[in-house]
């Protein structure tokens, strides 16, 4: 068990002048930090993966060979696009096409071109925290499929929804396995969260990695270049330039697991010896037993049976699903059912 010392919150608000940056202190971020390395099983939440290093790292990671799932579900989204499209706009009723998380939106483009073709009256409004990726999305569009209408939302999903429109059909898009970062409650929680801003008839599209040979999954979180070691450490990189830590990256190492069993994909890093680390900006230590573990992310994988499982628990119809032929990965149509009936 760890010891640790944590004086009142007095001293993480106070910045002393020998702060390494001039940011200033993200109080959510860093009591996440002090409650996530002081419980018995130190975690912390992959959401914080993503500062900018951590942003281009993934896209490093999207580009590696034993990464298949963006490779797999863009094949799908090229392949099945006229189908999925028909599916998103079934009749000549306007769609707003909301996309979560949309990044720089590569993978949108070849659904949008197929929205395109078959003429639908289509606005697509990607979402994102990330201005810069909203901004590259935003070039993409004007140079591979102008004309087409883009309306970007930027920062909290639920906070920017955008208003129903009567005569408009909402299709919300959750595309990468995204979902699969929730525990099953967590993800069951962030469905129903989407379902309250659908209108039955609305839909959903998700894209989900499908649980397969635990050799090739495990592969796509420990490869032999070391990114996704890169990516993981990338974390304790970002605790020290935030929160003024002392991590010692060489005293750290990256572990991935898989287990067939609850098909969850689980990261951590794992302390190579005992030692302690100091925060300057929290005035506090946290001590390490060797081998001792921080949990820093869950990557779900599905049986079609648990995907339907989750549309029921969260009000939608299971309306059909596009999967590649080697069956790792599926982007699935769900509608939103009347619960009031
Ligand atoms: C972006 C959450 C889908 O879990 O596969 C990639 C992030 N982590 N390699 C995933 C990730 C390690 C990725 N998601």
């Amino acid at each position: 068990m760890s010891r640790v010392r944590y004086h009142v919150s007095s001293s993480v608000a106070s910045r002393t002048s020998d702060d390494a940056t001039d940011e200033p202190l993200d109080e959510a971020f860093a009591r996440a930090v002090v409650e996530g390395l002081s419980a018995p099983q130190k975690a912390l939440s992959s959401a914080w993966f993503y500062d900018d290093e951590g942003s281009r790292l993934f896209q490093e990671i999207m580009a590696l060979d034993s990464y298949y799932l963006t490779r797999t579900e863009h094949a799908i989204l090229r392949s099945r696009g006229y189908e999925l499209a028909r599916r998103i706009a079934p009749d000549a009723r306007p769609v707003d096409l909301i996309e979560l998380g949309s990044g720089d939106g590569e993978k949108t483009l070849s659904l949008c071109e197929a929205l395109a073709r078959r003429g639908a009256q289509c606005v697509f409004k990607p979402m994102d925290i990330s201005s810069h990726a909203l901004e590259q999305l935003s070039q993409r569009f004007a140079e591979h499929l102008p004309g087409f209408p883009v309306q970007p939302l930027c920062g909290d999903y639920f906070l920017n929804w955008p208003a129903t429109d009567p005569g408009r059909r909402q299709v919300a898009m959750f595309l990468g396995s995204n979902l699969g970062n929730q525990t099953h409650d967590g993800a069951i929680a962030l469905l129903r969260r989407m379902r309250a801003h659908l209108r039955p008839g609305d839909a959903l599209v998700l894209g989900l990695d499908l649980k397969k040979d635990p050799h090739v999954i495990r592969a796509a979180y420990d490869d032999p270049e070391g990114v996704t070691a890169r990516f993981n450490m990338n974390l304790l990189t970002r605790l020290n330039r935030e929160l003024g830590m002392d991590f010692d990256l060489d005293q750290f190492s990256h572990y991935a697991t898989y287990s067939p069993l609850d098909g969850a994909a689980r990261s951590f890093l794992v302390s190579r010896r005992r030692q302690i680390v100091h925060s300057r900006r929290l005035a506090c230590d946290f001590a390490f037993q060797a081998g001792e573990t921080i949990y820093t992310e869950q990557s779900q994988k599905y049986s079609q049976g648990m995907i339907d499982t989750m549309a029921r628990e969260s009000g939608f119809d299971v309306q059909c699903h596009f999967t590649d032929e080697r069956g790792w990965y599926t982007v699935v149509v769900w509608q939103a059912v009347d619960t009031a009936a």
